[in-house]
């Protein structure tokens, strides 16, 4: 199966790639500390996940991409923090070479894994953010809290576009798991200087 190749490739990155989230985790972020991860991931997201929708129709497919949307969220969280729409609009965002490359369905599906894989660990990281801030019902928190209760069905619905298109183009595993792995360092690389 696709997936348990691209974590056998990957997952040995995933420990080191968690050092931005660790005063999140331990409870002593401030304000200011939160609000640069999040002007930081949306300057990864917002032209990534340009660069996968604009890729193919992809209504024409069963999978809904248009729900699975998490600059939206950033962008609602960074709002809620006021953080102006002036500095907003003039955020560094990555340029191409800084961007994971997606140009077939098997570069874009391969990056997606590591995006919606951030949905698991987010659970954790949304709790605790609503535990430092005191965040009610999750305003301030939306991106990390991402899907909410439905995570899982998501996650295991991607899962299963993943594993069935692997299955129908088999030639291209290798693809797929070179593109997650050049995901998790160009997206390492982004946040470097967050730490
Ligand atoms: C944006 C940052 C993150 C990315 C890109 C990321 C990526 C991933 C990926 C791809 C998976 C799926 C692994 C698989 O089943 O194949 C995963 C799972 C997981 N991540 Fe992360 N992660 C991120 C942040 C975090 C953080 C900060 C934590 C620590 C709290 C964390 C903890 C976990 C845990 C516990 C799982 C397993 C969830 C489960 O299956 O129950 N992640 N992550």
């Amino acid at each position: 199966m696709i997936l348990t190749k691209i974590r056998e490739k990957t997952m040995v990155y995933h420990d080191d790639f968690t050092g931005w989230a660790n005063k999140i985790l331990d409870g002593t972020a401030n304000h200011d500390e939160y609000k640069n991860v999040l002007k930081r991931f949306y300057g990864f997201y917002q032209p990534l996940e340009n660069k996968i929708s604009s890729l193919e129709d992809w209504s024409s497919n069963d999978f809904n991409l248009k729900n699975r949307d998490k600059s939206a969220f950033l962008l609602e969280d960074m709002k809620y923090l006021n953080i102006s729409d002036q500095e907003i609009s003039a955020l560094e965002v990555c340029d191409q070479s800084q961007l994971p490359d997606i140009n077939n369905m098997a570069q874009a599906l391969g990056c997606m894994y590591v995006l919606e894989g951030a949905t698991l660990g987010g659970q954790i990281v949304s709790k605790k953010l609503n535990e430092i801030f005191g965040f009610e019902q999750g305003k301030g928190s939306s991106f990390f809290n991402s899907y909410g209760t439905n995570v899982r069905p998501m996650w295991k619905e991607f899962g299963d576009f993943i594993n069935n298109y692997s299955e129908k183009n088999k030639d291209n595993d290798n693809e797929i798991v070179n593109s997650s792995d050049q995901t998790y360092h160009k997206f390492n690389n982004w946040l470097s200087v967050l730490r």
